[in-house]
């Protein structure tokens, strides 16, 4: 059997630079807006503090703390540099999603598109025991998930282009699963970066998890929560939210 392709993650190192032109802060407003509302209609108690966990460069904190106190924390303490910058009124820390424990809680979580890079059963889980750990009771978690085994589209290719000012930036992410028997697919990125006109290519990989949304409710109802379900909608493709809240 083949070796899989080794794991890059670029986009969050040494071309972590590149993030900021990857959509910028005014195209999650709608998602946060949605993120707020649930937040807003089912926890049961008045939410003020908010941690964003897996909060990369910040986008999501741009929206986020107009409402709530926000606390924000990464693996990548490159992302965390661009939070910091682009919020520098709000807390920061660095730590693992599947391991930490911070030493306080909070009324609501925000696990956005980090869980994805839960790649296998365990980390899953740990991570939904790690939120639940940091909840005040009656405090919600909000997770989306960006891809289940329902909504899979195999081989599903989109291309983004960004310009700043003689910088021209085309990201190409492709996802697969060579495998629709684990709980693993992949992301390919391909970063054509033009540079005064001047072609640089650069590429990127990683493996993420995928798991059916029947998984999904019984991982947060195991972890102890108890579960609402919201829609978004983005680009023609149709998202669960899941408000998560702690009763106990
Ligand atoms: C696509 S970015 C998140 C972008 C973010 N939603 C925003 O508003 O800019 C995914 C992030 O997940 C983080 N991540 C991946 N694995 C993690 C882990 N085990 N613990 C914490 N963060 C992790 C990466 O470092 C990366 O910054």
């Amino acid at each position: 059997m083949k070796k899989p392709m080794k794991d890059t993650c670029r986009l969050y190192t040494d071309l972590a630079w590149l993030w900021p032109m990857w959509g910028d802060a005014a195209e999650y407003e709608d998602y946060c807006e949605l993120v707020a509302d649930l937040i807003r209609q089912h926890a049961r108690l008045p939410v003020t503090t908010l941690l964003d966990i897996g909060c990369g460069g910040g986008k999501n904190i741009m929206n986020l703390k107009r409402e709530f106190s926000v606390t924000g924390m990464d693996l990548s303490p490159t992302m965390l540099a661009q939070a910091k910058e682009l919020n520098p009124e709000c807390t920061f820390f660095q730590a693992d999603m599947r391991t930490f424990r911070y030493g306080r809680t909070f009324d609501a979580i925000l696990m956005d598109d980090a869980i994805s890079y839960m790649n296998c059963r365990e980390d899953f889980e740990s991570a939904f025991r790690t939120a639940y750990a940091h909840l005040n009771k009656g405090g919600i978690l909000v997770v989306t998930p960006d891809v289940t085994l329902e909504t899979f589209q195999q081989n599903k290719t989109t291309a983004t282009q960004s310009r700043r000012d003689r910088l021209e930036v085309v990201f190409i992410e492709n996802i697969y699963d060579p495998d629709p028997e684990d709980d693993q697919y992949e992301t390919t990125i391909l970063y054509l970066i033009r540079d005064q006109g001047r072609l640089r290519i650069e590429t990127d990989h990683w493996t993420l998890g995928v798991f059916s949304i029947d998984t999904w409710r019984n991982v947060l109802r195991e972890t102890g929560f108890d579960l609402q379900e919201g829609r978004y909608e983005y680009e023609g493709d149709e998202y669960t939210m899941f408000a998560c809240v702690k009763t106990g």
